[in-house]
């Protein structure tokens, strides 16, 4: 390798960058990561070469359970490992690339009830979103949580603020509840968000939050169908 880097005129060896994976919360595999790093860097000092930056890559998990309350990821602990163990050189570049910790728990996908289709063994919620906004579970079972805000859903005061009140009853308010797929109006085999997910005993308009969908939402988007894009809407 150190043969084939030096025959290369037009490569400027810099540094080191790894990403490891994603939904990473174990503090244990970034020790491990810095270990074997440092050992890296000592191969190529060795070698001759200056390792000007490390690169963390990305990789601190969010919890998609439970957005509300673990809605902010273990950033003090996640640093503090790279601070005791990575064996960062004077004048070294340290750069991060977290993606999804950083803003996967800002958003939630609002979408609207088409359809309510009560079968014999199953319901159904058909959703005016689907495979086209957020793939995640389509393409890789991801979970979501799912909430009806028109019907005292959990969603975060901002949302539950700009919902009418009226149509709202009390939080506590124990409603019936049913269980629902959760689909799309796209295709009827893979547009799936959930299957038998329990909520409050919902009707067509309803608004339904699918939470956790700031990271690997719009950015995977689709025009699939021609079906336009969705409008994104900024709070404070
Ligand atoms: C090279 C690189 N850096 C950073 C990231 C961000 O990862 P995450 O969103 O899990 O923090 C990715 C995601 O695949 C990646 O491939």
């Amino acid at each position: 390798m150190v043969d084939a880097l030096r025959a290369c005129p037009h490569l400027k060896f810099l540094g080191i960058h790894f990403h490891i994976g994603s939904q990473i919360t174990d503090m244990e595999v970034y020790k491990s990561l810095c270990i074997r790093v440092n050992e890296m860097q000592d191969w190529f000092t060795d070698h001759g070469f200056e390792v000007k930056l490390l690169n963390t890559g990305g990789g601190l998990g969010v919890d998609y359970y439970n957005p509300d309350t673990n809605g902010i990821s273990d950033f003090e602990s996640y640093f503090k490992v790279f601070k005791d163990f990575l064996n960062v050189k004077p004048g070294q570049e340290v750069h991060f690339e977290l993606g999804r910790a950083l803003v996967a728990q800002s958003s939630a996908l609002i979408s609207r009830v088409l359809y309510v289709k009560n079968g014999q063994k199953k319901n159904f919620l058909v959703l005016d979103a689907g495979m086209t906004e957020l793939i995640r579970p389509m393409l890789y079972q991801a979970y979501h949580e799912i909430e009806n805000l028109s019907r005292g859903g959990s969603g975060s005061p901002e949302v539950r603020k700009s919902e009418s009140q009226e149509s709202k009853p009390a939080a506590n308010c124990q409603l019936p509840t049913a269980h629902y797929d959760i689909v799309g109006p796209i295709c009827e085999s893979t547009d799936c968000f959930r299957k038998d997910v329990e909520l409050p005993q919902s009707y067509r308009g309803d608004i339904i939050a699918i939470r956790t969908t700031g990271a690997y939402g719009e950015v995977m988007a689709s025009g699939y169908n021609l079906r336009d894009r969705v409008g994104s809407i900024y709070s404070e």
